[in-house]
């Protein structure tokens, strides 16, 4: 029995910050952030989005077409949760009308708890074959003003509805996965920002990604020539063509030529270069930019995925896409989302950064922005008041 991915949907704040406007203002050459890191906007997230806002959006765009009664479930993945009991995912069960019928739990690991949650929901799906899984990955990443991970900040959710017969990638059972208490990157429940050793993170996001591919290969018997398309986590995109590199190196002596890092992995990187960091969420929206962008139909062709989480967990696993993938893609409205939103100046973007919302209960109206279908509207005695726009 096949079991994967039926459909996908990927929604980011309506708000960026172009990144040539932000070296200017931190004084260092744009050609770091453009090339250095391989990105050109930050999505920033507006006082009215959250990850359940950007996650909800994500998941109307998934189940497009899905009666809502098949879902059994609702994972939501997320290192930045907006209450440390309630699933986040429970607010996107009542937005979006699922069934009472419905487990709803929110899962974390870092940038790994949508893999998690992707390998659960196959688990689940295949007790229950009729059934279906909505999996939810969102995030907003914050290093801090002036910080070197601030270039690489950013914001975005991606959907997915698991299922057995999946129109759009079949997932493979093999699989490599490393688990190691590392501190890398992580973020005490008393802060708003990540405590990061980045360099560091960057080599263990590469020494494990050796390691499980080594293991995915003991497992499945394929090699690098089996696999035609690779999305990585993206924590900013040159850090994929940079562990592309070091895995071709180690599996064949040497690294691959431009050509090659071009169709391997250059259309996954796509929306990353436009939204920066989606933690959880950055893998997958490398699968869309992948399934909207690539000129060739990659019918047939296996992608593998590495999922890596600081702290820290990383998987390798694989998948294969299948025939009429993009009958109901819905690729347009995501490239539409993405083309028509709002540029903020610098003094624009610190401004939403350092919006608080107050602690102690007091009542708090949320200024309009533009947004997409939902949006958090207010605070009032500790509690978040999500509401449908239009
Ligand atoms: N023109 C072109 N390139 C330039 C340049 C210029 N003028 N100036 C610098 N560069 C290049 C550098 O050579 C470097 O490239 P290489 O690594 O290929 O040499 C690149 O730009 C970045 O420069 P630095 O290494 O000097 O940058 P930095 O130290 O200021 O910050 C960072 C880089 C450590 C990644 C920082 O952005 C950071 O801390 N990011 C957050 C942590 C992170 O993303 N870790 C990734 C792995 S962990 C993970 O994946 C989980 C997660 O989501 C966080």
């Amino acid at each position: 029995m096949k079991i994967g991915l039926d459909s996908i949907g990927f929604y980011t704040s309506r708000y960026y910050l172009d990144i040539e406007e932000l070296a200017r203002a931190r004084c260092v050459d744009a050609a770091k952030y453009k090339v250095g890191l391989g990105q050109n906007r930050m999505s920033v997230a507006p006082p009215s989005e959250d990850p359940v806002t950007l996650g909800a959006n994500a998941a109307l765009q998934a189940l497009e077409g899905t009666p809502r009664e098949d879902i059994a479930a609702l994972l939501f993945a997320t290192e930045t949760s907006v209450d440390q009991s309630k699933a986040g995912g429970i607010y996107i069960h009542r937005l979006l009308d699922l069934p009472s019928r419905c487990r709803v739990v929110e899962l974390k690991q870092a940038c790994y708890g949508s893999t998690a949650a992707v390998q659960f929901a196959v688990a689940l799906v295949a007790r229950e074959p009729s059934s279906k899984v909505l999996v939810v990955a969102s995030d907003i990443s914050r290093y801090g003003l002036g910080s070197p991970g601030e270039p690489t900040q950013g914001c975005g959710a991606v959907a997915m509805v698991v299922s057995a017969k999946p129109r759009l990638l079949a997932i493979e059972p093999e699989h490599g996965v490393h688990t190691e208490e590392v501190m890398d990157f992580w973020r005490p429940n008393y802060r708003q920002e990540a405590v990061v050793d980045g360099k560091y993170s960057a080599r263990l996001y590469t020494q494990v990604l050796l390691e499980t591919f080594e293991q995915y290969k003991r497992e499945s018997g394929r090699g690098l020539g089996d696999i035609q398309h690779f999305c990585y986590h993206l924590p900013f995109s040159r850090m994929a063509e940079k562990a592309h590199a070091a895995l071709h190196k180690a599996q064949l002596g040497a690294a691959p030529g431009s050509k090659t890092l071009q169709v391997q992995i250059g259309d996954t990187l796509h929306y990353n270069r436009q939204t920066g960091n989606s933690y959880s969420a950055a893998i997958y929206a490398g699968l869309a930019s992948l399934l909207d962008r690539s000129e060739q139909p990659l019918e047939g062709r296996r992608v593998g995925f590495y999922s890596y989480g600081s702290g820290c967990v990383g998987e390798f696993f694989s998948g294969v896409v299948q025939p009429g993938y993009r009958r109901d893609l819905g690729s347009a409205a995501r490239l539409e989302m993405l083309s028509s939103r709002n540029a903020l100046s610098i003094e624009g973007y610190e401004a939403m950064f350092n919006y608080a919302i107050p602690t102690d209960g007091s009542f708090l109206e949320i200024p309009i922005h533009d947004v997409g279908r939902f949006r958090l509207a207010a605070i009032r005695d500790h509690k978040r008041i999500y509401e449908a726009v239009n």
